[in-house]
Order: structure tokens, then C-alpha cells, then sequence
């Protein structure tokens, strides 16, 4: 397994619409693998493969607590069939460090993919499952939470993501 790098906003590769997976053979798994990895070292609650700049449709989701085991969830080829209700939950996003904003959307969803083995699977998911699944799914269609903020807030997260000294650090060692 490995740690990858993580894109930050506004990298262009976020805006990126993944494509779907073909067939989900060792390479993605241990793609899954990778991404965990860097999930956990991070730390996140889920992780698009949008956000290590792989072109696929596949994201992780992980909500438990850190004395729970591990409730690993990955989705492959994502798609929401059903939503009901409006909730609003305040997200982070490991593209956006640092910032975390108010964001609406459904409450309720129900989503089919394939899972690490590549088996279909049905979930319907509600509170914070039900956030990580929207806000990871809209990833790969090259969505990100700015988007879903009104254009003064937007403004706002895009100077502070501006000031960051994000450039390319020097190799280590
Ligand atoms: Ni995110």
C-alpha cells in the first residue's frame, strides 16, 4: 500500500469527470487500498479517487469513531437511484483544508455499486452516510462543496484556498 498525494483546490484535476470502471481487477483494489491508507493517514471519512488524480469511478467511505473497528465501504461505479428529504451538515473536504461549510442536500439516498470484489450492491443510507455518499459521488463528476455555497461564502473559501502555501515542495531525502 501507499500514501498518495492528495489534490488540493483549486487543482484542475478536481474538475475532472471519472470514468467508469470496466472491470474491477487487482489494479483497483489496490487503488482501494491505496486510497484507505491515505484516507486513514490524513485523516479522512472518505476519499474520491478524483482527489489522487485517478480518472475512475470509485470512492471510500469510513465513518467510524477511531476506538470502532474499521467500517471500510467502497464504492465502485456509484449511482444514486433514489433521494428524499433535506439536511444540512457542516463538511469538510480533505481538498479543502482548513475550511468547513454549511452544505444542503438530501437527507435520505439510496445508492447501487459495485463493492471491492466487484459484487453489486444496494444501500440506502440517511444522516452523515447519507452526506459522505453525496459529497464523495459529486467528486467524480467533478463537483466540489464550493460549489454548492452562495457566491459570497464561495468567494470567501477561494481566497483563503489562494493564500495557501500550496507549491511543490522539495523531494524528502
Ligand atoms: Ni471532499
Amino acid at each position: 500500500m501507499a500514501i498518495r498525494t492528495i489534490l488540493h483546490y483549486p487543482d484542475p484535476r478536481l474538475r475532472v469527470q471519472a470514468r467508469a470502471v470496466e472491470c474491477v481487477d487487482d489494479r483497483i483494489r489496490k487503488l482501494v487500498d491505496d486510497m484507505a491508507e491515505t484516507m486513514y493517514a490524513a485523516p479522512g471519512v472518505g476519499l474520491a479517487a478524483t482527489q489522487i488524480g485517478e480518472d475512475v469511478r470509485l470512492f471510500i467511505v469510513d465513518l467510524a469513531d477511531e476506538d470502532e473497528p474499521s467500517a471500510l465501504r467502497a464504492f465502485i461505479n456509484p449511482e444514486i437511484v433514489a433521494r428524499d428529504g433535506e439536511q444540512t451538515f457542516r463538511e469538510g473536504c480533505l481538498s479543502f483544508p482548513g475550511v468547513t461549510e454549511d452544505v444542503r442536500r438530501a437527507a435520505e439516498v439510496t445508492v447501487r455499486a459495485l463493492d471491492r470484489d466487484g459484487e453489486p450492491f444496494e444501500l440506502r443510507a440517511d444522516g452523515l452516510l447519507a452526506v459522505a455518499i453525496q459529497h464523495e459521488l459529486d467528486h467524480l463528476d467533478g463537483k466540489l462543496m464550493i460549489d454548492h455555497l452562495g457566491v459570497i461564502k464561495r468567494r470567501i473559501v477561494h481566497r483563503k484556498m489562494m493564500k495557501r502555501d500550496d507549491g511543490p515542495r522539495p523531494p524528502a531525502g
